[in-house]
């Protein structure tokens, strides 16, 4: 009973997909309190905030002067992401709280769901499955007159907007006209917000699709010298026909993505987003979309999570997820893994793994 006595009490706002030996230094060295159980989160954290040493958080609830006044002996915060948007991280080192998030080991999986994503909306992958899963086939004699007339070389920008973002695809999803929707990946010129480590590592991906790499970063600009650099972002969308974004949101990247910047993109670009959503002017990105000005869109994040704008869920250019660019067995554990570890490293006096 004394040994339980002793361990630091750690809260949870957000429960860890952990392996067992994870679990098991969790559950050995922690007193666990999990916010979801709380029938009255306020009157439970005025009860125990007092004796709350580390939190473990994730990519919805935050850690502000809110929540932080109420735990006033923290000692850690271990994010379960590498965005630290949800944390006020100069507040917790104002108040001697440490933070650590978990870099590097989500970097692949996050960079494999941009590609998914663009080659997802690019080629209309989920519109094509769900014409496969209605029964459906391309078939001979099906496709309109102009396009038998004139074949692929139709597939210009003007026929792809005609078609694109129809509400009834069946008018579309056969013959050539299937492939006047969809547009060619490889070759297309990218241009990357944000080349950190997740960015760096989509550039690369696209290389082996032979497509031209340029990039706006606030900080990495000496790193990249086989990439064209632009430092602004309206540029950077005026030279490239995909745009993906993968920088941190941080007030000066809030709402970089702008009207501008589509408009620059124009009627052929397509957007990308696995960082955040509001780094993008959502509403601004679904007005493009609804009025063509942009040619469409593979999205992972939003602004209001869980919401998402009813106008993007009909269009078969726009490809949606629920925030799982991360999301795989493999990484979610390793994430989980370096929470617990950070933790346990805090709590016997040893070095952070991750610290911010
Ligand atoms: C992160 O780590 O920031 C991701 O968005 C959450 O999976």
């Amino acid at each position: 009973c004394s040994a339980m006595a002793t361990k630091p009490v750690v809260l949870h706002l957000q429960s860890l997909p952990l392996e067992p030996r994870a679990a098991e230094d969790l559950h050995s060295k922690f007193e666990n309190l999990f916010i979801w159980e709380q029938a009255d989160p306020a009157a439970f954290l005025a009860e125990k905030g007092a004796s709350i040493r580390g939190v473990v958080t994730g990519v919805r609830p935050w850690v502000n002067q809110e929540l932080l006044d109420k735990l006033p002996n923290v000692e850690i915060v271990s994010s379960n992401t590498v965005g630290l948007d949800k944390v006020d991280v100069s507040l917790c080192k104002e108040r001697g709280v440490s933070v650590t998030n978990t870099p590097d080991v989500l970097t692949d999986c996050t960079a494999d769901t941009a590609l998914a994503l663009l080659l997802a909306c690019m080629r209309q992958i989920p519109a094509a499955h769900q014409y496969v899963c209605d029964g459906r086939w391309p078939k001979e004699g099906d496709y309109p007159v102009t396009n038998k007339l004139k074949p692929l070389v139709l597939v210009t920008a003007e026929i792809m907007h005609l078609c694109q973002g129809l509400a009834d695809l069946s008018s579309c999803l056969y013959g050539h006209s299937i492939c006047a929707m969809l547009a060619v990946v490889s070759g297309k010129r990218v241009g990357v917000v944000g080349l950190g480590r997740i960015g760096a590592a989509i550039g690369k991906r696209l290389e082996g699709f032979g497509c031209p790499i340029s990039y706006y970063s606030r900080s990495k600009k000496p790193q990249y010298p086989e990439y064209n650099y632009y430092n602004s972002v309206v540029e950077l969308a005026r030279n490239s026909d995909i745009l993906v974004v993968a920088c941190a949101l941080e007030k000066a990247t809030t709402k970089i993505i702008n009207r501008e910047v589509l408009d620059a993109l124009g009627p052929t670009g397509f957007v990308v987003n696995i960082a955040r959503g509001p780094v993008i002017d959502e509403a601004e990105l679904v007005k493009a979309l609804v009025e063509k000005r942009v040619a469409g869109a593979g999205l992972d994040v939003f602004v209001n999570e869980p919401e998402v704008p009813k106008e993007l869920l009909n269009m078969a250019n726009v490809v949606v997820q629920p925030h799982v660019g991360s999301a795989t067995y493999e990484t979610r554990n390793a994430m989980a893994n370096l929470v617990v570890e950070n933790l346990v490293a805090h709590f016997s006096g040893k070095p952070l793994l991750t610290p911010v």
